[in-house]
């Protein structure tokens, strides 16, 4: 209670410092975070695993309870704040010492990161909504070609969040959602599996999950 309390708090400092990489308000709900991290529990061991963004573990905190002893687990964040946050977690919370040699925070924003081998499944809480079209695609791409085959890139939006906002908005903001809508419809035409509404979340949120052939 008091944890998660403090972890609304620190989101909100960012929130407030540094709205165009954070992006919420508020970090997910655990009904959100058990969306996210659907493909994990099908896929058989040992497990790859990354989150891009994860800010106050609202996800990783269910991530490592789903962990095995032979999966790798590697975390990207771009907020430094947010990292050393969970660097302490890492030493401080019993879940997560479980799984502390075979996890790692990398405070770097995912275009830096220097990826090892592939992944079977990447959660993303990235806002494509604040960022410039062309990082969009650069970012959404960079998650699919750091999958294996066959493995699964799982991200969350606010429900029609986006559409609303195309039918408000004109000029450059306009044009810059609508072109991150084309970007994101057709990477879905090209490779969605499914798509959860999770409506237990502030707001209301889609899961996208996508997975490469
Ligand atoms: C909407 S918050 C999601 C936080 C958490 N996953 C959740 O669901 O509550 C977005 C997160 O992405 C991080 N972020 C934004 N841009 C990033 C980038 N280029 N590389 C890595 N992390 C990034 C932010 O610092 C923040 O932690």
């Amino acid at each position: 209670m008091l944890t998660a309390l403090r972890d609304q708090l620190c989101f909100f400092r960012q929130f407030r410092q540094r709205f165009e990489t954070t992006g919420a308000v508020l970090p997910s709900s655990r009904f959100l975070a058990r969306a996210m991290t659907r493909p994990l529990q099908s896929l058989s061991g040992p497990r790859r695993v990354l989150e891009v963004g994860p800010g106050t573990g609202a996800v990783t905190g269910r991530i490592v309870r789903l962990l095995r002893p032979d999966d790798r687990f590697d975390l990207v964040e771009i907020n430094e704040t947010f990292a050393q946050h969970l660097k302490d977690r890492f030493q401080a919370d019993p879940h997560y010492r479980r799984c502390a040699d075979q996890s790692q925070v990398h405070v770097c924003p995912l275009q830096d990161f220097a990826c090892e081998a592939p992944y079977d499944a990447i959660i993303s809480g990235l806002p494509f909504n604040n960022f410039p079209a062309e990082l969009v695609e650069s970012l959404v791409d960079r998650c699919l070609g750091l999958l294996k085959p066959g493995g699964t890139l799982s991200f969350f939006e606010y429900m029609y969040i986006r559409p609303a906002r195309l039918l408000i908005t004109r000029g450059p903001e306009g044009e810059r959602l609508a072109r991150i809508e084309s970007i994101l419809q057709d990477r879905f035409t090209r490779c969605r599996e499914r798509r959860d509404w999770v409506f237990v979340n502030m707001p209301p949120a889609w899961v996208q999950h996508l997975r490469v052939r």
